[in-house]
């Protein structure tokens, strides 16, 4: 049998392996809401412009919300002969309520529709992962404030650099995840405009109200050119850009979790919630959340490279090959949704262990940067001599088996004769840390005077969002 909706020139149905790489339904049944919101819109602007009937309009509508009941409770038998979401509705809407059914599609197009319910869908979605960045945010922001005065090594290469604060550690995060945030809302703003009564590609000799429909759909305007409506699918790629730089910054940080949590660093401990254990080995406990985190974001940033691939040679105006923009999307906006949950659970959760943190922060000769600045700021030096001085009495230290802390005033001087007593202030940890008070420095006062500033910023965005 042709197919009932566009058939009416075939003279039979299409090849069983043509359905099955023709249909989407598989997938974009997870549209039927953000279908029927557009379907329902749609409808009232027809009757308002007079181009259907009130009474068709409000049999349209009443059959509309009973399919959207029917699929909310999960007793919608979809069909793959019909196709994708927008012939499976309105096929059962002609089952309800007869020819009538028939009268939705005027002025409209399945290329319209599917970029109208793709971006109502995406737009939705950009709405609940912000929300989720702003509450991995609150938790970062709550460690941060636990632990300013916790002094951990900082690394650069993953060697022991300077000491900072482990709460300025966690503000970095806190600081890429704002712009992520950032990010989203971007996208969000330039996706909402209003594809629908674009039509096919050309636009409709019906006297729809676009400007309506874009209103009751909570976009911003109508799309302002009926070929770009219909072909556009940058806001699909802008929110996979976005969430794969999100997810790649998760993956940073769950790499350090993996890291800190090894016994040999022995920063982190891993809850029992977050982690697993070895069927084999019993003393293990393995973060396979952080693990998997830091894995996900392959498939994120796969799915933007999949779209745009898909994208990248099509002509105007739509093309088939779009029905490939969907499962990518909905593969990556879940998988982040899901690293953002487990991330906020896992740092939630996460022990941490200041006594390594502070051991650690000792080791390699952390604060000799202190040093060589003392010798500028105290003895005069140009900093490339104080550097080199300061490598000396590293290497005399490193000779000694000794911190540089521990070298005796005599050895130092027989490097630099200006050294005094007074250079043991700031070969510390804690007195090196404390210094660092330049603006976005780790000196723990900053920190706790950031972790107050995004505490205003997370509470601005629970209220006003
Ligand atoms: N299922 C299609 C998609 O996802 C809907 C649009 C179909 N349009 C068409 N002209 N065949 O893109």
């Amino acid at each position: 049998m042709s197919n009932r909706m566009w058939g009416g020139r075939f003279g039979g149905g299409p090849d069983d392996i043509m359905e099955e790489i023709n249909a989407s339904i598989g997938f974009d049944q997870r549209l039927f809401a953000q279908d029927i919101r557009g379907s329902l819109a749609h409808a009232e602007m027809l009757v308002a412009q007079g181009i259907i009937s009130a009474e068709d309009g409000a049999s349209i509508s009443q059959g509309l919300s009973q399919i959207l009941a029917e699929m909310e409770a999960g007793e919608f038998t979809f069909s793959r002969a019909l196709e994708d979401i927008h012939m499976n509705i309105e096929a059962r809407l002609a089952e309800l309520i007869g020819a009538t059914a028939g009268r939705l599609h005027t002025a409209r197009s399945r290329n319209d529709q599917v970029a109208t319910d793709f971006r109502l869908y995406v737009r939705d979605t950009l709405d609940h992962l912000a929300a989720q960045i702003s509450r991995l945010m609150g938790v970062l922001v709550a460690k941060a404030e636990a632990h300013a005065d916790t002094i951990m090594p900082g690394f650069t290469h993953l060697q022991p650099a300077q000491p900072v604060s482990f709460g300025h550690h966690m503000l970095a995060y806190v600081e890429m995840l704002s712009r992520d945030h950032g990010r989203l809302m971007d996208a969000r703003k330039r996706l909402n405009e209003s594809p629908l009564g674009a039509a096919a590609l050309a636009g409709t000799g019906f006297d729809i109200d676009r400007h309506a429909t874009a209103q009751a759909l909570g976009f911003d305007a109508p799309t302002g050119n009926s070929m770009d409506s219909v072909s556009a699918r940058d806001f699909a790629l802008e929110a996979l850009s976005a969430a794969a730089i999100c997810a790649t910054h998760l993956s940073r940080l769950a790499e350090e979790i993996v890291v800190f949590a090894t016994p040999n660093f022995g920063f982190f401990t891993l809850p029992d919630a977050f982690s697993t254990g070895s069927s084999i080995m019993p003393q293990k406990r393995n973060p396979d959340a952080a693990e998997l985190i830091r894995a996900k974001s392959g498939r994120i940033i796969g799915s933007l490279t999949g779209l745009f691939v898909v994208m990248k040679g099509l002509p105007l105006a739509y093309s088939k090959d779009m029905q490939e923009d969907k499962e990518g999307v909905f593969n990556a906006l879940d998988s982040l949704s899901l690293c953002l949950a487990a991330m906020a659970g896992m740092m939630d959760t996460l022990g941490v262990n200041p006594t390594a943190m502070r051991a650690a922060a000792g080791s390699g000769f952390s604060t000799a940067t202190d040093l060589a600045d003392w010798l500028v700021r105290e003895a005069g030096l140009p900093f490339r001599d104080a550097h080199h001085a300061t490598g000396a009495l590293v290497a005399m230290a490193e000779e000694k088996a000794c911190l540089l802390d521990e070298l005796s005033l005599a050895d130092m001087q027989s490097v630099h004769a200006s050294i005094t007593q007074g250079i043991y202030d700031v070969l510390s940890v804690e007195n090196s840390v404390k210094s660092r008070t330049s603006y976005g420095g780790t000196a723990p006062d900053n920190v706790r005077a950031m972790v107050a500033q995004w505490q205003a910023w997370l509470k601005a965005r629970e209220v006003g969002q």
